[in-house]
């Protein structure tokens, strides 16, 4: 089987509402049609410009799916500030994000959390991209698979095989997240192949086939086409070099074959 690739530009939370639109449209317009025939693209803006996005994405008719970076995994109720799966699909918006090394650090998200979510996006019919990573330390320590194997095992805990296939799995070291620093396109092969052999165990090996893994982690137009060409690397998931269009329209077109 052959993954469609998908290529995400996580935009963490850069751009309001005004500078999204002009990202979007300029994006746009850098990108032959061909490109986009070959690749999904999916921009996951701050919560404040998806209405902004979702509108000019489909007045425009762009080729682009919406994406968001987080949401709760309850439809409605007293959590102040959070933001509702239901809401997300009611904007059309395709791609979630769950469970990003940020998410996990800095606002305490843990595997059950990220797991309540994948199960209420997918109740919603939208797609998790569920994020996975090891430290530095954890890396050195030799315990790359068993962190990234561990949250991927926790994070698809009692999803069938059908929803399994259907998602997307983020490998994203987190020392390499936003500080220039990249896995060698081996390493992310290895770690990418180690995921997909847990899908074969948990889930079957069609489900593995099917299953997307991203490698996220300083991805850059420079970088893409060797990332890209690893056979269990079926995506990018980008955060700094999704801000500028041009790099970021570059990498899209470097990460076609
Ligand atoms: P980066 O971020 O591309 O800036 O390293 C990736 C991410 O956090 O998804």
């Amino acid at each position: 089987m052959t993954r469609r690739p998908l290529i995400s530009g996580n935009w963490k939370m850069n751009n309001n509402h005004y500078e999204a639109i002009q990202s979007v449209q300029k994006l746009h317009y850098l990108l032959p049609k061909e490109t986009l025939e070959e690749v999904d693209v999916s921009i996951h803006p701050p919560f404040t410009d998806l209405r902004s996005v979702q509108t000019v994405i489909e007045v425009d008719e762009m080729e682009f799916a919406l994406g968001a970076q987080h949401c709760h995994w309850e439809d409605s109720g007293a959590f102040t500030g959070e933001v509702s799966p239901a809401f997300l699909e009611k904007l059309n918006v395709a791609y979630v994000v769950a469970g990003h090394s940020e998410r996990r650090e800095l606002f305490g998200e843990t595997d059950e959390m990220v797991n309540r979510k994948i199960v209420a996006i997918q109740n919603h019919q939208m797609v998790p991209i569920m994020c996975v990573g090891e430290t530095l330390d954890e890396r050195e320590a030799g315990n790359t698979e068993t962190k990234v194997l561990g949250q991927v095992v926790a994070g698809l805990d009692g999803r069938s095989n059908e929803q399994i296939a259907s998602l997307v799995i983020a490998y994203e070291p987190i020392w390499a997240i936003g500080t220039g620093k990249t896995a060698t396109a081996e390493d992310a092969q290895t770690v990418c192949a180690a995921i997909r052999g847990k899908v074969a165990e948990i889930a079957d090996s069609a489900t593995a086939e099917a299953v997307r893994i991203q490698y996220g982690g300083s991805v850059k137009a420079a970088n893409a086409t060797e990332l890209m060409g690893q056979p269990d690397v079926d995506g990018a998931l980008v955060g700094g070099a999704s801000l500028d269009p041009d790099e970021f329209a570059r990498l899209i077109q470097f990460s076609t074959p």
